[in-house]
């Protein structure tokens, strides 16, 4: 069944403004950076999607960025090419060989983060009234995206192998229309944390290929598997198939300041790229994408890599060891194999978006599941990120968030302080 969202705004001016205002639907999740910053109590911030400060090699960077940014250069603050500054693409293809993302220099787009990556695929391919497949739940700016370009959306439930290809075929069979578009996040989810399996990944493509569907390929967090093993991506399974358009970033593996991603497309594809990037933000900014350039040819990365996954990997088992403690009987949650998140389903009716404002005062931060349902789905869910925490403070947020679920049940916590 297709879906607009349940809360879309009202306009909220008398200005004339176009419709396309009335779909663009914001991010709860980008909304709680300010939220979180406007706090003065310790909060266990278990909220956003980015790496903690001493997961960002910020002082390599600085160290970098005279060399790199090259002030001496004469071009060094100007205009770049808007498909890339070539040290970027070059030192990319390089870093990339050999990899599940191995691609040619014409193939590559650098962009203005990942979310610019999404912005463009819709911009090239969704008209408004277009049916858009999305996982249920579904990265919440994704679907915004494709929202804000007027579609409708069609939910497709996830399950321990990623989104559920046979219910997409049902969905759409009901829908009685096949998506133009299908966005996938495949690997180490975004919420859920869940990976998609090879073989759904095959019938993804099979379908794509049948429905002459886009396959929009998101996977920020394919890098950070904690045994380094990579899924196979989309990307390397479609084999050159255009109507895959895949997404990556920096934002999680270097830092998400630097706003450096890229997209890999069929390279008949990038003219148009080109021209709907210069509609936006002409180019990606110079001096930034020349530091990461500089970062790739160093060989910096993979030793970040190796060093974050260990990082992630302890983290991940700090939550896990702390939610069996707190919230057996009460809750269950997925274990993902890498990334930054896990997905918490309470057994009883919790409602996380109350429980949302009794956690914060109590000192933990996450995003309540229905952020992540544009039909306003898993209201009893929330999203953990255990990346951004020590193992320290991920037991102590953990205690008081099973303290704010006592608190709204009316329970004793005192067995439970922190
Ligand atoms: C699945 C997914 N796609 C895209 C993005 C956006 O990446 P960026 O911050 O580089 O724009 C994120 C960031 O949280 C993400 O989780």
């Amino acid at each position: 069944m297709s879906t607009r969202p349940s809360t879309l705004p009202s306009t909220p001016t008398s200005l004339p403004l176009a419709t396309r205002a009335d779909y663009l639907v914001g991010s709860v999740i980008d909304s709680s950076t300010s939220l979180l910053a406007a706090q003065t109590h310790d909060i266990v911030r278990f909220a956003m999607g980015s790496p903690a400060p001493d997961s960002i090699p910020a002082q390599a960077l600085s160290q970098l960025a005279p060399e790199a940014m090259g002030a001496a250069a004469p071009d060094a603050f100007d205009y770049a090419a808007t498909q890339g500054d070539p040290a970027l693409v070059d030192a990319l293809v390089s870093q990339l060989d050999g990899t599940s993302d191995a691609t040619t220099a014409d193939r590559v787009t650098i962009t203005s983060g990942g979310m610019q990556g999404l912005d463009l695929t819709c911009k090239l391919f969704v008209d408004p009234g277009d049916l858009v497949a999305v996982e249920s739940p579904t990265y919440t700016n994704g679907s915004a995206t494709a929202l804000s370009y007027q579609a409708e959306l069609l939910e497709v439930p996830v399950d321990a192998d990623g989104m559920d290809v046979d219910a997409l075929v049902a969905l759409s069979d009901h829908a009685g229309r096949r998506p133009k578009l299908i966005y996938t996040v495949p690997t180490f989810q975004n919420p859920s944390g869940v990976t998609m399996s090879t073989p759904r990944r095959r019938r993804l493509l099979e379908l794509a290929r049948e429905w002459g569907s886009v396959v929009l390929d998101d996977d920020p967090y394919g890098a950070l598997a904690f045994d380094g093993e990579r899924p196979t991506t989309l990307h390397e399974l479609a084999d050159g198939d255009p109507l895959v358009v895949s997404v990556r970033t920096f934002s999680k593996t270097i830092a998400p300041g630097l706003r450096v991603g890229w997209m890999d497309t069929d390279p008949a594809l990038q003219p148009l790229l080109i021209h709907a990037k210069q509609a936006m933000d002409t180019c990606t900014n110079l001096p930034l994408q020349r530091l990461v350039a500089a970062f790739l040819r160093h060989g910096l990365l993979d030793e970040h890599l190796a060093t974050q996954r260990a990082r992630y990997a302890q983290r991940k088992a700090a939550m896990q060891g702390a939610l069996a403690e707190h919230f057996t009987g009460l809750a269950h949650w997925t274990d993902p194999a890498g990334g930054f998140f896990l997905w918490l389903t309470f057994e009883e009716s919790v409602d996380t978006q109350r429980l949302f404002e009794v956690a914060l005062a109590e000192g933990v931060a996450f995003i309540p599941g229905n952020a992540f349902s544009p039909a306003g789905a898993f209201p009893h869910a929330l999203r953990l990120c255990f990346a951004s925490s020590s193992p320290e403070r991920i037991a102590q947020g953990v205690t008081r968030l099973r303290r704010a679920v006592d608190v709204m049940a009316g329970r004793s916590a005192a067995t439970v302080r922190s």
